[in-house]
């Protein structure tokens, strides 16, 4: 049996982590989440001042870039991997609405992106694995032999995400919630480095009206065809 190359594209908060984390369960792959990997750079750079709602000082955050060190850990109790920021556990930190609202600007830096496509890139040499984010099948595994777009309305997509952060117990409201989604879509689509769009020979998933389980299992079948 062949280990392929997973790509799961598409808009913030369409379901591509539970699906691909559950798909590299049943495939028994690695799963990376990409979005994890700009929002602890993004987390960095609101702990030292570098960004804001006014300003993003990009020069300043180039230079302290080698300082930033991310990575997976695995977590014996959860099952998945948490996301260290040098050395420090920042997976529920990095979910909060604060990075949120700052992730979309850091990740049209250039220099950001080229440091975390080459620690993805990595990450795939052997294949077997499902990484989740905007630009894999466009630029970090444009030879990936499955690639996946999804998308689904912006208010279904609000939603998911405003129940996800009130069951973590934000105070957030769902007008706040879709504003987000509706600014991170417009600034990842429209960015000069690698703006979000549906790669060349990706499958798009429209997920407003479908469930986990039917998505999970037309992904997981297209998947099997070419293993
Ligand atoms: O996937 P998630 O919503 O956690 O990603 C957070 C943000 O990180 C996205 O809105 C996008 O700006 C950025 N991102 C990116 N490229 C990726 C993954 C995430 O630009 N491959």
């Amino acid at each position: 049996m062949g280990k392929i190359t997973i790509a799961i594209d598409g808009f913030s908060s369409t379901g591509k982590s539970t699906i691909a984390k559950q798909l590299s369960k049943a495939l028994n792959y690695i799963y990376v989440d990409t979005g994890a990997m700009y929002r602890a750079v993004a987390l960095y750079a609101l702990n030292y001042d570098l960004v804001d709602d006014v300003k993003l000082k990009t020069d300043d955050l180039v230079n302290a870039l080698s300082k930033v060190n991310i990575k997976f850990v695995p977590n014996n109790q959860t099952g998945k991997s948490d996301m260290f920021l040098n050395g420090k556990n920042v997976e529920q930190e990095i979910r909060t609405m604060r990075v949120s609202r700052q992730v979309s600007k850091i990740a049209t830096i250039k220099e950001v992106r080229e440091k975390l496509v080459a620690i993805q890139q990595k990450m795939g040499t052997e294949k077997g694995i499902v990484m989740d984010g905007r630009d894999i099948g466009t630029v970090v595994f444009p030879d990936a032999e499955l690639k996946i777009f999804m998308t689904a309305s912006p208010e279904a997509r609000a939603n998911r995400r405003y129940k996800e952060l009130l069951d973590r117990g934000d105070k957030v409201t769902f007008d706040e919630v879709l504003k987000n989604v509706q600014e991170r879509d417009y600034i990842d689509s429209n960015r000069k480095e690698s703006p979000l769009k549906k790669a060349d020979g990706a499958i798009e998933i429209d997920n407003s009206d479908m469930g986990l389980k039917e998505q999970l299992e037309r992904i997981h079948n297209y998947a099997l065809r070419l293993i």
